[in-house]
């Protein structure tokens, strides 16, 4: 796809932007979203990020050290280097992705998750308004926070229907509790403020990158070690993947198409049991590394449920589809097959990841760095 300048060329009812402050940018689908922005676009991209676990700046490919692309070393809950960066870069939109995001850690300890996901989201909010309230003019009208956010704020469905944008809130894990808390200080600073705010709820997302604690990575690499393949419970669970290329696209249309003020939710119409996903990444893993010991089905193991666990998440994407003109390009099955290609072709991304090797990197590289003026 031919390169657009700004946002403003390929499609005409985009904002046009030319810088853009991503959090959680070195994340599984923040990573994703700045090399979309890096490749796709001509807009300067600033990554806020705390570079917890679950980052990985291996992930930021070839936009790490691409002119157009800050990575800022910066915890959400820190308002003073907050604002030292709206007032180094002045963006002119947010798009909020940072937060602590693994539902089985967020049971063996909350407070992770009110700290990033409830005291970060208001302080970025915070900082967000006063650089607003600073601009004027043509700027202060196009600014845009976009705040990316979870189906799971929407609790478990029974066996029919899916979430929409008129869903009711009623979150069931901390993590789900503490996004939900995020989406409502978002809506109250548009309410209260005027904060110029477009917000999201994607269901469960999947590819490239992902840190393997999360399901289909976890069960890609466990397999290949010839590791059991833990399914909590019954794995009748039902979860709506969309591939993170489809979910970084999306956002890019949100964040500049979307109306000020709406939700939308996001999903690829792609709703398997937990025993389904397993058993299709096992068939993928079958025919590209097949095991002398056979299918690696034979690794999946029951064990013990997770507490208060969601039986089933789906979206309704048709409001995104009819309003913004979005749809996923892969299907549940093309999605998988490069995600598990993916993962084989990578070997130094996961040894990287798993053995904490770029946490040295990172000290070397992104500790106490100054920032570019
Ligand atoms: P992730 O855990 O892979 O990445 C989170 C990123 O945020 C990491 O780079 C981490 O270093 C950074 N971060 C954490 N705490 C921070 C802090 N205090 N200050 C600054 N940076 C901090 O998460 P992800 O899966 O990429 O999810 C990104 C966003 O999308 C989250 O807001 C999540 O709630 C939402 N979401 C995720 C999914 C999914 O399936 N993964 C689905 C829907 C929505
Ligand atoms: P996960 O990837 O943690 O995403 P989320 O909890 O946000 O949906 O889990 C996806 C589903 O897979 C969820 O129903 C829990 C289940 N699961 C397992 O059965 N085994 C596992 O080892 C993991 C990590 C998850």
């Amino acid at each position: 796809m031919a390169k657009s300048p700004g946002f403003a060329s390929t499609l005409p009812d985009q904002l046009k932007l030319s810088c853009v402050l991503v959090t959680g940018g070195a994340g599984f689908i923040g990573s994703a979203v700045v090399r979309h922005l890096v490749r796709e676009t001509d807009v300067t991209v600033v990554n806020v990020d705390a570079l917890t676990y679950a980052a990985n700046p291996d992930s930021l490919q070839e936009a790490l050290h691409h002119r157009r692309h800050h990575l800022e070393h910066i915890d959400i809950c820190d308002a003073a280097a907050l604002q030292a960066v709206f007032q180094r870069y002045r963006p002119q939109a947010v798009m909020h992705l940072a937060a602590e995001s693994h539902v089985d850690r967020s049971i063996a300890g909350p407070a992770a998750f009110v700290r990033t996901n409830v005291v970060g989201t208001s302080t970025l909010l915070e900082v967000a308004r006063e650089h607003w309230q600073s601009m004027r003019g043509e700027a202060r009208q196009a600014f845009r926070f976009h705040h990316v956010s979870t189906d799971e704020v929407f609790g478990s469905l029974g066996p029919q229907g899916a979430f929409d944008e008129s869903s009711p809130y009623r979150p069931n894990s901390p993590y789900a509790a503490s996004k939900a808390a995020s989406d409502h200080l978002v809506r109250a600073w548009h309410r209260t403020y005027g904060l110029p705010v477009v917000t999201s709820n994607c269901s469960n997302n999947y590819g490239p990158c992902q840190f393997p604690e999360k399901l289909i990575p976890l069960v890609i690499l466990r397999a290949l070690a010839g590791e059991s393949l833990p399914v909590y419970g019954d794995g009748q669970q039902v979860r709506d993947w969309l591939y993170v290329e489809d979910h970084a696209h999306a956002l890019r249309t949100v964040l500049t198409q979307g109306q000020v003020g709406a939700t939308y939710c996001i999903g690829g119409r792609a709703e398997r049991t937990n025993l389904e996903v397993i058993q299709a990444v096992c068939a993928v893993l079958d025919r590209l590394r097949p095991d002398p010991q056979g299918s690696y089905a034979r690794l999946v193991r029951h064990v013990a449920d997770r507490p208060g666990h969601d039986q089933r998440y789906a979206i309704d994407p048709s409001h995104i589809a009819r309003e913004l003109g979005w749809q996923p390009r892969e299907s549940f099955d093309s999605g998988i097959e490069k995600t598990v290609r993916w993962y084989l072709d990578n070997p130094q991304w996961v040894d990287r990841v798993q053995s904490g090797a770029y946490r040295q990197w990172l000290e070397q590289n992104y500790a106490n760095r100054p920032s570019p003026t």
